[in-house]
């Protein structure tokens, strides 16, 4: 058998994970026994989410040291012991930062061809079907309620979840309006159909810059960022807002949150916040997956991949998240 290769999480990480944190090492593939498959890992994703679990301090369980770094992955059986999957099957699932792996054939799913097409490819079902699009269909339908005609404002706008949001909301007949960074960022979402973007490395002070974009104010804020750009959307919420809290990607690293400042703005315009876990909607998810795999088909939902191919950049790449390097789902290919 090939040699394969796995990060292992070499040390907690305290600010930006650096590259000393993680560990490559050899997969140690022992021979699988029944109700186990071997999969050979052709993608996994980079997640910023996950920041919280490298360091201890998320809702799911904190890795330890010398633990696999956990994310998902699309792969292909090379051998089983299982009645449920057969070599060369795809398959998605928890597959952690690595080339290979040995499974439990429980929590892995067969991404049958039937499934896929020249709009839907196999990493579609760790992205826009995965983790991050039902994040933004449960987030918005759920805690967003929304209703024709709102303003939806979304920061991280063209990351996998944001840009998912927009073009959900816009199906919705919702006006909607995303904060990313930078120009190609902007000029991306606008391909999406967002009616405006803001690109809050240029157009400060940010609250103006909303406050303009979002005349009637601000129905629904879709947060993925946290920190100083929700209270920038806070002073702009409409009576009766909801605040959507899908992620605080610019707290994950900060040993101090900066939090919320704006607090009087819930009493004065009766605001409603409320967090999101995606796996508590673990039951709908496939009926959701079977919707939006709908619109991808059908044209009306769009999604993009940043792909970087080897498994030694994958630190490097996590790390360039948080300096918003990626346009999309960043993906390794091993
Ligand atoms: N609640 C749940 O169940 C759940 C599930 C999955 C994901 N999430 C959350 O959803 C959010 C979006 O996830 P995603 O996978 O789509 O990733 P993503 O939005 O692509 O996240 C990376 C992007 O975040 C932005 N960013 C990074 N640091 C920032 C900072 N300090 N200030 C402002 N923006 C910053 C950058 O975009 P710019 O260049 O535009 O700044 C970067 O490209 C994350 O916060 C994630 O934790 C939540």
């Amino acid at each position: 058998m090939p040699e394969f290769r796995k990060w292992i999480l070499a040390r907690h990480p305290v600010g930006l994970p650096e590259r000393d944190c993680f560990a490559l090492e050899p997969c140690a593939l022992s021979d699988i026994r029944e109700g186990e498959v071997l999969i050979k890992v052709d993608y996994f994703s980079l997640d910023p989410g996950m920041r919280g679990r490298l360091s201890g301090d998320s809702y799911a369980a904190g890795l330890k040291i010398g633990d696999t770094i956990e994310s998902a992955g699309v792969g292909t059986v090379l051998e089983s012991k299982s009645d449920k999957f057969a070599p060369g099957d795809v398959v998605s699932g928890a597959l952690g930062w690595s080339e290979a792996t040995v499974h439990r054939d429980r929590g892995l799913k067969i991404i049958e061809p039937s499934l896929l097409s020249k709009h839907v490819s196999a990493t579609a079902f760790i992205g826009v079907l995965g983790v991050p699009g039902l994040t933004a269909w449960f987030g918005l339908n759920d805690l967003g309620r929304p209703s024709e005609g709102d303003t939806l404002l979304i920061s991280s706008a063209a990351g996998p979840v944001g840009a998912t949001c927009g073009q959900l909301g816009k199906h919705m007949g919702l006006k909607v309006v995303g904060i990313a960074g930078g120009p190609e960022k902007c000029a991306y979402l606008q391909t999406l159909g967002f009616d405006d973007t803001i690109d809050y490395k240029a157009d400060m002070p940010l609250e103006t810059a909303i406050a303009a974009a979002c005349a009637e104010g601000v129905n629904i804020f879709f947060d993925n960022v946290g920190a100083e750009t929700l209270d920038a959307a806070l002073v702009n919420m409409a009576a009766g807002g909801r605040i959507v809290v899908s992620g605080q990607v610019a707290e994950y690293n900060r040993q101090n949150p900066v939090g919320i400042r704006e607090v009087t703005r819930f009493i004065t315009h009766r605001l409603r916040m409320e967090g999101l876990v995606v796996y508590d909607y673990a039951p709908k998810f496939t009926d959701a997956i079977g919707q939006m795999a709908e619109l991808i088909n059908a044209g009306k939902l769009a999604y993009t991949e940043d792909i970087i191919a080897g498994i030694e950049n994958a630190p490097d790449a996590y790390a360039g998240l948080f300096g918003g390097e990626n346009l999309g789902r960043r993906l390794i290919k091993t």
